[in-house]
């Protein structure tokens, strides 16, 4: 038997999944996937994140509001948030952080409302689960100084420099790769994961998106996992147990899981 694996990022609320849900979650400790941490990108989809980890002995969560969607967040909301933070199978906070590809809202609301989730973070003890897309230096510079070494965490679906890895790494956090590490011409994201530490990497699928090669546009679930396994161990040059047993591990570590 393979080491189970860990899906550290998984959209499991998304529609995409409304006509076999039950089935595929249901099935995956059958076929390796261990645990599923479904994570938070609105109030909504915090909301179907506690009713999964409820249902699911093997679903775990995060409640966040994504940057894209932070116009939807007032003191009301952010009330019901921190209350949501409390359940007991929410692991971390998230997904938040700035988004300047689609860069919408207006960035002082994305910041104001990062910041906001990263105190809430802090004063729950929990985790935080970055999304950050174009925004790699005001990211960086929220984190430093709202002192995010403290808090700990994961930057999810990582597409920066190498050079940037190391500003996050040295700030304590995770790097989450997931399909895009397989694509043929995704070569940053290649050389991050050859530099990053293998007790620094956890596996994540980010769907129903980012399905590995060979699926490639096709939609994405925790099942397509061992492709992501293989092409780290590949760029590694070490064995895919290696990439299974230490991905397991740090995912554990991150989210404070026994
Ligand atoms: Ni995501």
């Amino acid at each position: 038997m393979e080491y189970p694996i860990i899906d550290t990022h998984a959209h499991y609320d998304d529609e995409q999944f409304d006509k076999d849900r039950e089935k595929l979650l249901t099935i995956l400790p059958e076929v390796g996937i261990e645990l599923v941490v479904n994570v938070g990108a609105s109030i909504e989809s915090s909301k179907t994140t506690i009713a999964l980890t409820k249902k699911y002995p093997h679903v775990y969560g995060a409640v966040g509001v994504h940057p894209s969607n932070t116009e939807e967040l007032n003191e009301e909301n952010f009330q019901w948030l921190s209350q949501a933070a409390r359940q007991e199978k929410i692991v971390a906070v998230g997904e938040i952080g700035l988004d300047y590809y689609y860069d919408e809202p207006d960035r002082q609301i994305q910041k104001k409302w990062f910041e906001r989730q990263i105190e809430l973070a802090e004063n729950m003890g929990l985790p935080i689960i970055i999304h950050s897309r174009e925004a790699a230096r005001d990211t960086y510079e929220i984190m430093k100084a709202n002192h995010c070494e403290n808090i700990g965490g994961v930057v999810h679906c990582f597409s920066y420099s190498v050079e940037m890895a190391k500003l996050f790494l040295d700030m304590g956090f995770y790097l989450g790769l997931g399909g895009v590490v397989t694509f043929k011409n995704a070569k940053t994201v290649k050389e991050v994961a050859s530099y990053v530490p293998l007790d620094r990497i956890v596996l994540e699928t980010d769907c129903p998106y980012l399905s590995p090669v060979p699926y490639r546009g096709k939609r994405n679930s925790s099942m397509n996992l061992p492709y992501v396994i293989e092409t780290i161990a590949q760029i590694k040059e070490i064995t895919e147990e290696e990439v299974r047993r230490a991905t397991n591990e740090n995912a554990r570590k991150l989210y404070r899981l026994t």
